[in-house]
């Protein structure tokens, strides 16, 4: 069912949860004060309670609101990437439940860059959480006929046309002066780093992440309804062979993800990807989708030499999590 912003923001109000277009990629809403609407979230998911959902504000000031330490880094990361595709992992205050960050003491924030995320932002005059309009694991959603099918139409959705940049937000983890990337996203590492030297704020890059620092982080994610493999060197006559090899040592679940695994491959259809990255990530979600609905059997994506580069690497971490696996010729 689509509904208008006015209806969305009133069926927030009313513990519902709606689904959003963001810049990044759709979103699936509950007020972060309706503990109703975001079990709602995680049920209509199927999600694990221990990956984090990120909050939604309207600017840096509402932000501050929900953190209990707002660092010189956060004032100046804030203030030149929102609205955008950057969530910010902070130390959280009690307005935050445990639901919302799955127990940690850090939070997820971010302020989207879609018209029709800031308006709902701005008549609600709440935060609200939202993770990817999808089913856990799977194929995040860029318009709204794609959440429609996720859910069998069973979620109200506002259409605000194709997501523009394709993949969901970078995560940053903030943790005093030491910085963390926990997802890659547009927002490259190169970006905050050259950002923060211009300012002369001080940071270093925290070397290692815990499982604890970064639980949504799973094996296998992002993935389509039809297996997709990751190929690296040439496409052998003998693929065929080695895919249905491959399928079958797979186990059927890892981490709560279910690994689709069809009987027997024949067909191959091949994802073509364009040549500029954010391109490429503008359009994948949306490829992978369509071709799932063909009659081939699997998917294969071919690395190429050329995608060795940092503007690729959020783009080639999608399809790492979204291959069921990986052959190298
Ligand atoms: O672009 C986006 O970020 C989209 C749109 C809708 O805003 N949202 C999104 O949410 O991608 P979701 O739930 O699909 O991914 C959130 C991920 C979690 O899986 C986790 O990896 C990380 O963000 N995250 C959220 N809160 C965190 C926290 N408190 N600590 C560490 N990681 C966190
Ligand atoms: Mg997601």
């Amino acid at each position: 069912m689509l509904v208008t912003t006015d209806q969305a923001v009133a069926l927030l109000r009313k513990n519902e949860i709606v689904a959003i277009p963001t810049e990044t990629v759709y979103g699936l809403a509950a007020s972060i004060t309706s503990e109703v609407a975001l079990k709602k979230i995680f049920e209509v998911k199927k999600r694990p309670f221990f990956d984090p959902l990120i909050v939604h504000v309207e600017n840096s000031k509402q932000a501050q609101t929900l953190t209990s330490e707002w660092p010189q880094i956060a004032e100046s990361l804030s203030e030149n990437f929102w609205p955008g595709p950057l969530t910010l992992v902070l130390k959280k205050n009690e307005l935050i439940s445990n639901l919302i960050t799955a127990g940690l003491e850090r939070v997820g924030l971010r302020c989207p860059q879609h018209p029709i995320a800031l308006e709902i932002l701005r008549k609600f005059k709440n935060p609200f959480a939202a993770p990817s309009a999808n089913l856990f694991g799977r194929t995040s959603p860029t318009c709204a006929h794609h959440v429609e099918v996720e859910f069998s139409g069973l979620v109200p959705i506002i259409d605000g046309g194709s997501s523009q940049i394709g993949i969901e937000s970078t995560v940053l983890l903030i943790d005093g002066n030491e910085l963390a990337i926990l997802r890659p996203g547009q927002i490259l590492a190169e970006d905050i780093q050259n950002h923060l030297r211009n300012k002369s704020i001080p940071f270093t890059w925290k070397n290692k992440i815990s499982k604890n620092e970064s639980p949504g982080h799973m094996k296998y994610h992002y993935m389509p309804a039809k297996p997709l493999f990751w190929i690296e060197g040439s496409i052998a006559s003998d693929l065929i062979i080695k895919l249905n090899q491959k399928l079958k040592e797979l186990p059927s679940e890892v981490e709560g993800v279910t690994i689709i695994k069809p009987s027997q491959l024949t067909q191959i259809e091949e994802l073509i990807l364009p040549p500029l990255a954010r391109e490429a990530a503008r359009i994948l979600y949306a490829e992978l989708r369509r071709m799932s609905e063909n009659n081939s059997d699997c998917i294969v994506f071919q690395y190429q030499e050329y995608m060795n580069s940092s503007e690729w690497e959020p783009v080639l971490e999608r399809l790492r999590k979204a291959s069921s696996a990986h052959i190298k010729n």
